[in-house]
């Protein structure tokens, strides 16, 4: 190839080539040992002495200007291959992040952890049962013997003669009471499902949750309750609220009441949800009824001892102002996440 001509078909193919690559193919098809350069420098053998050193002249002149084409080209190629690499790589930070979903506990396990923790902290344990029961200690120890009107009070599903599904978390409490006889002093709550026959609707269900607490040691009184309940009180549904006593009447506890609190939507004034009365019943409780302790084997006399039982979907339709005691056991994952922020 004559020099003029590898001067235009360098230059040209530099222009054309579209990568890297194929840059790299024309640079050595031009400049490398074997290239159109390095064979256009062998006619130099075959001129005269006096034209050699402008022939040298020119080709240098044609490598230099190749060269120079070829780092502009390749300049060129790599920007555009950088900026079409940062279109790839782009990141759109407006763009939606994924979201994580995170669960959510039911309220009705928060409320019991909650009354757990505050027990736990006045030096309570927690003890848990079977939900399947005898009726030895669902009610016989409970004082309630066989035939006694008071087992109409708990519509009971039986299993047996003797066996059926606990009708409130007493049963617990006799069992502890017969396993520590008769070391004292006993403390406990004892949280658990518990099992009636009833008719669901917005407020009854044949299946619910009760914590039950028990004392027992020397010098307790009414009193010692009334302290208890009122910071159980003040715990779940603020610190302005007071408890009152109403006498009631349980087989298992005597004297036995019923506890209310003050409303704490209205302050005590009265409205829809305290019926007006600026009181709520919350739970019921007594002193342990002798009969009781004597049949779980404490047989000394002078032994005494508080209980108090609790239903947890109502302490939390109150905390929370839910209408339907349904929405806790339907798993409807909109319920249920109302109530991450309470955590
Ligand atoms: N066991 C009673 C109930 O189910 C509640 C209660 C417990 C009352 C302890 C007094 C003492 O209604």
């Amino acid at each position: 190839m004559e020099l003029k001509d590898i001067m235009n078909s360098g230059i040209e193919a530099i222009k054309s080539a579209s990568t890297l690559d194929k840059l790299n193919d024309v640079r050595i098809e031009y400049l490398s040992k074997k290239g159109h350069l390095t064979q256009v420098m062998g006619q130099m053998k075959s001129l005269p002495n006096e034209e050699k050193p402008l022939f040298g002249k020119k080709v240098n002149e044609v490598k230099q200007e190749i060269e120079v084409a070829l780092k502009e080209k390749q300049e060129e190629l790599q920007e555009a291959q950088l900026l079409e690499q940062m279109k790839e790589d782009k990141i759109d930070v407006s763009m939606p992040g994924v979201q994580f979903v995170s669960g959510s506990q039911n309220p009705l396990v928060m409320i019991q952890r909650e009354i757990e923790d505050l027990f736990r902290e006045m030096g309570y344990s927690v003890v848990e049962g079977d939900e399947i029961e005898l009726d030895l200690y669902n009610f016989e120890r409970a004082n309630i013997p066989q035939d006694h009107p008071a087992r109409e009070m708990q519509d009971t599903f039986y299993i047996d003669e003797h066996t059926l599904l606990r009708t409130h978390t007493t049963a617990i409490q006799t069992r502890t009471l017969e396993h520590f006889a008769p070391s004292i002093p006993l403390k406990v709550i004892c949280p658990g499902k518990v099992y009636r026959r009833d008719d669901d609707d917005a407020t009854h269900s044949h299946q619910f949750v009760q914590m039950e607490g028990l004392v027992v040691g020397h010098g307790i009184t009414l009193a010692d309750l009334k302290g208890t309940l009122s910071l159980f009180g003040k715990r779940m549904f603020g610190d302005k609220r007071v408890i009152r006593f109403r006498p009631s009447y349980f087989q298992f506890t005597e004297p036995s009441v019923e506890v209310d609190v003050s409303c704490h939507i209205c302050d005590g004034k009265g409205c829809s949800v305290c019926k007006q009365t600026g009181w709520i019943e919350i739970l019921g409780a007594g002193m342990v009824h002798p009969n009781v302790l004597k049949d779980a084997g404490y047989e000394d006399e002078t032994l005494t001892g508080f209980a108090f039982g609790a239903g947890v979907e109502r302490i939390a339709m109150l905390k929370y102002g839910i209408e339907d005691i349904r929405s806790f056991y339907i798993n409807d994952k909109r319920f249920i996440e109302q109530f991450k922020r309470f955590e």
